[in-house]
């Protein structure tokens, strides 16, 4: 553990402060390392890591552009969708953010001075603008680079050998969110590209939210800590339930890896854009709030389903995923191929669970065992069940069983009662 740590912490600055930090970082490393999580204290707390600017202490919520309009974007789309947030309950239900992805700039930098400059096609009314109009919604606006040459896309640049002018750049316009993603990339390791524009957004005078985007590259949930707030741990995500699933398996194998501060990231929601049933997205959107990965919605709200709406807001479904606790949830137990367990602290000794049923054709009654869960033998516990909002009769003591139908899931939240 101790040479992976130490060349994780850049050798060539000479900021004290940095090097501090960067200690800290590691020492909070191995600390997880032998992963025994206590409760934090009440009022929260947590362990200090480079990247401290305050923010993601629960998963982030918000919205993003990709997955529903990909590079067809321009800021009329951008101030509906803050309306539409606003105006259907969605922000007051705790998603914030209103994340630009890829093909917000235009294609060079400026000649002169080599700045990022919007598109001013699409966004004729520049950045600063739309993150003032996201700001009186009450919203915060969120931007996105790559830690390359050029974004994915390659409609515009990345901020490879930019940060620190990038970085104070998005400050000045009011960026409170950056996704930086991981295309047209040189040589130098992922530690050191992402590490830059963490610097750079540390001095940019504004605390910005960091979104590593560098698809689990490195073992990143290892070191993504100490550099920003919530680090992908997979290749991109689609709207299919296979594909959907593919995510949450690679993403649970880091579960001891979030806190308070820095996530696990599946990737954004799909919840909405079609390609899955009604219970599929319930049993996607569940798997994400158990794993406390944050919850980005990717389709259109402007146009969304009721179906659809009543996912997005389930505000008990919510309430897994920010609970100020924040210990991901993850997969305990498995029957066969298809019947799976999955479990997670809460605060108020309370513990979610889901029974998640992932075969095609049958219906399977799914037990939930204590020792699986973490609860003690003999403790005793109601049951609510968080998409139908109902408790269930009676106590449960040692297991918790149910029947779930193909590609569903159920989602309880269990509380001891006293003895
Ligand atoms: C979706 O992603 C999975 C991997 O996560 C991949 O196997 C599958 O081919 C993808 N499907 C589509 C339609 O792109
Ligand atoms: C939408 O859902 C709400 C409850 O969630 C219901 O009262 C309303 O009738 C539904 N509207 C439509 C058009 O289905």
């Amino acid at each position: 553990m101790a040479p992976e740590i130490q060349s994780l912490c850049p050798s060539t600055t000479a900021a004290l402060l940095l090097l501090a930090a960067c200690l800290a970082a590691a020492v909070a490393a191995l600390d997880a390392a032998d992963y025994a999580r206590p409760p934090l204290p009440a009022g929260g707390g947590g362990r200090r890591v480079l990247f401290a600017n305050g923010l993601g202490l629960t998963p982030q919520m918000g919205w993003n552009s990709w997955n529903h309009f990909q590079c067809d974007i321009n800021e009329a789309v951008v101030r509906s969708t803050a309306d539409a947030l606003v105006a259907i309950g969605l922000a007051k239900a705790g998603y914030t953010y209103v994340n630009l992805d890829d093909c917000w700039a235009d294609s060079e930098r400026t000649k002169e001075v080599g700045y990022m400059v919007a598109n001013p096609k699409t966004f004729p009314s520049g950045i600063k603008a739309l993150a003032d109009y996201v700001h009186s919604k009450g919203l915060k606006l969120g931007i996105y680079s790559s830690a390359g040459t050029r974004t994915c896309s390659n409609r515009m640049p990345g901020s490879l050998g930019y940060e620190e002018r990038d970085a104070k750049m998005f400050a000045s316009w009011g960026v409170d969110y950056l996704k930086y993603d991981n295309c047209y990339r040189d040589g130098t390791p992922e530690t050191v590209r992402f590490g830059r524009m963490s610097r750079a957004l540390v001095n940019s005078g504004r605390p910005i939210f960091y979104s590593l985007c560098e698809w689990g590259f490195m073992e990143v949930p290892k070191w993504g800590g100490m550099y920003g707030n919530s680090w992908r741990t997979t290749g991109d995500i689609n709207d299919t339930w296979s594909g959907m699933l593919d995510n949450i398996d690679l993403n649970d194998a880091y579960a001891r890896y979030a806190k308070p501060g820095g996530w696990n990231d599946p990737d954004m929601l799909e919840v909405g854009n079609g390609g899955m049933a009604y219970n599929e997205y319930v049993v996607h959107f569940s798997l994400w709030a158990i794993a406390k990965a944050p919850l980005v919605i990717g389709c259109d709200v402007t146009r969304v389903s009721n179906e659809t709406l009543g996912i997005l807001s389930n505000a008990e479904v919510i309430a897994i995923s920010q609970d100020r606790l924040g210990v991901q949830g993850q997969k305990v137990s498995k029957y066969g191929n298809d019947l799976e367990v999955w479990a997670g602290q809460l605060s108020g000794h309370r513990k979610a669970v889901l029974l998640l049923n992932r075969g095609a054709t049958r219906s399977a009654s799914i037990t939930a065992a204590w020792p699986d869960v973490g609860i003690r033998r003999g403790v005793a516990v109601e049951a609510r069940d968080v998409w139908k909002h109902e408790t269930l009769p009676g106590w449960f003591t040692g297991s918790l069983t149910a029947v779930v139908g193909p590609h569903s899931c159920k989602l309880f939240v269990l509380t001891p009662v006293p003895s």
